[in-house]
């Protein structure tokens, strides 16, 4: 068994057959292929820049990594486990096409500063796709919202009815929250957006590099400050899979509520043929599976978050290879919560609310009731603690009568409060309760218009 030809020279036998296995992360970090290459470029440029490698060899160096890129696009580079990972690979292949030069890409360069590079900018595009993703089911929600802003169904809490609200109003709730998982990725990535490059193993270098051109040449805002900071921090990692735990919370919070609105129970939403699928010995189901993969697959992010942050945790300062476990968390959480973001987009898009059932809904359980509390406070000048009160017993009543509030005798309410006019009945509806509730963010119509205006104005 030889030694690696890369680290090995003060080792006189290979590693045991298990290190092969274990040791190699160039299944997974392959994916930073591109991300190394740009990494070699901006450093080998630097190098011939300040004149610690020839221009010759700068040359050489650029022109052997275009033929590698060309290979991996063409399929043809073959990627060696025994090579370990994505930037022994690189290296080993520029040396068999240009000799001796590739040998100085190296020089003021470590892997822990390369891999760490390369990771960064892998995460920044990571955040650029996610926010792309967020947008894009933003304007979903907001098709459907624009689509329902008068269209009633029953708002609840405690996943009681509570009160009448608009299906435009709930879409937009959505809107915000992922708005809100957009600023996390745009925060993230404004933080993260500093180049290790130049940290070399931990200390830095004694080659007089250039930390400001490779920063700027990777298009990162400036150098980190110190070295064994650039080294050791995960924590543009963390964050991030921070930001995408949110965001895959957030997603299968919708995805329980259209599996709930989707069902004959509920009926508020009809998934199309495309998102669901039948059952063979049930035909009448329709079953929501991409709400529910969606829904289960949040589980995953969460984890990817907690494993990686259980690895960073004991980690003492500055690089070990426990870090070499990074990759696969963000990865995995990456592809999760961009397919989720996709999946939902696409469903959300084509499901047909139902207004009708929505309605159907929104009538039992007196949801009115506020209104008739907020009506006899206004009109009798009752304390607000007390109108509920005498609401309640006319609620009671409507109850015993199995009749909604507005369909309750005029009668009926003045034997509860004899003050009470027939003008109570204005607001008994619910189209009067959705209209009455104007104040700023509330459901009535007028309200989620100016949302919608809002949102399409910033989601052009
Ligand atoms: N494959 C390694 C990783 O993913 C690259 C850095 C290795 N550095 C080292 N000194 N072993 O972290």
């Amino acid at each position: 068994m030889s030694t690696n030809k890369m680290w090995g020279g003060r080792f006189e036998s290979g590693p045991a057959a298990i290190m092969r296995e274990i040791t190699p992360s160039i299944d997974f970090d392959k994916r930073l292929a591109g991300e190394d290459l740009a990494g070699s470029r901006a450093h080998a440029r630097m190098l011939a820049h300040e004149g610690i490698i020839s221009k010759e060899d700068a040359a050489q160096i650029l022109s052997g990594l275009d033929q590698v890129e060309a290979e991996i696009k063409a399929g043809t580079f073959v990627f060696k486990r025994e090579l370990e990972d994505i930037h022994l690979n690189i290296e080993a292949r520029l040396a068999e096409l240009i000799g001796p030069a590739a040998g100085r890409l190296h020089t003021a360069r470590s892997r822990n500063d390369q891999v760490v590079t390369d990771f960064r900018l892998w995460v920044r595009a990571a955040c650029q796709r996610a926010d792309e993703g967020l947008m894009a089911l933003q304007r979903a929600l907001l098709a459907q919202a624009d689509k329902h802003i008068a269209t009633i169904m029953p708002g609840f809490t405690h996943m009681q009815p509570a009160q009448p609200v608009t299906f435009g109003h709930h879409m937009l709730a959505y809107v915000e929250m992922f708005a809100r998982d957009r600023g996390r990725f745009e925060d993230a990535k404004k933080r993260l957006n500093e180049s290790p490059l130049g940290a070399a193993a931990l200390a830095g270098t004694s080659f007089a590099i250039d930390r400001e051109f490779t920063a700027k040449a990777l298009h990162f805002a400036r150098p980190m400050r110190n070295s064994m900071d650039a080294i050791s921090a995960r924590d543009f990692a963390l964050e991030y899979l921070a930001a995408c735990s949110i965001a895959a919370v957030h997603l299968s919070r919708l995805a329980g509520e259209l599996v709930q609105w989707s069902t004959p129970a509920f009926g508020f939403v009809k998934l199309s043929d495309a998102f669901t699928t039948g059952s063979s010995i049930m035909p009448q189901k329709r079953n929501p599976d991409a709400a529910e993969l969606i829904r289960g697959k949040s589980g995953r992010v969460l984890g990817d978050f907690v494993a990686l942050a259980t690895v960073v945790k004991g980690l003492v300062l500055t690089y070990g290879t426990d870090l070499q476990e990074d990759k696969e968390r963000v990865f995995d959480a990456a592809d999760t919560l961009e397919i989720s973001l996709a999946a939902m987009a696409a469903m959300v898009a084509d499901l047909t609310a139902q207004p009708e059932a929505m309605r159907r809904a929104a009538e039992p359980g007196f949801p009115t009731a506020t209104d008739l509390a907020d009506w006899i406070v206004r009109a009798r000048e009752k304390p607000v603690r007390e109108a509920p009160h005498t609401a309640g017993s006319i609620v009671k009543r409507a109850e015993e009568k199995g009749v909604t509030l507005d369909r309750l005798s005029l009668e009926e309410m003045q034997a509860v409060d004899p003050a009470i006019t027939k003008a109570v009945f204005d607001v008994l509806t619910l189209d009067a309760s959705v209209h009455s509730r104007m104040s700023l963010g509330g459901t009535a119509p007028g309200r989620v218009k100016e949302q919608v205006a809002f949102w399409k104005d910033r989601l052009k």
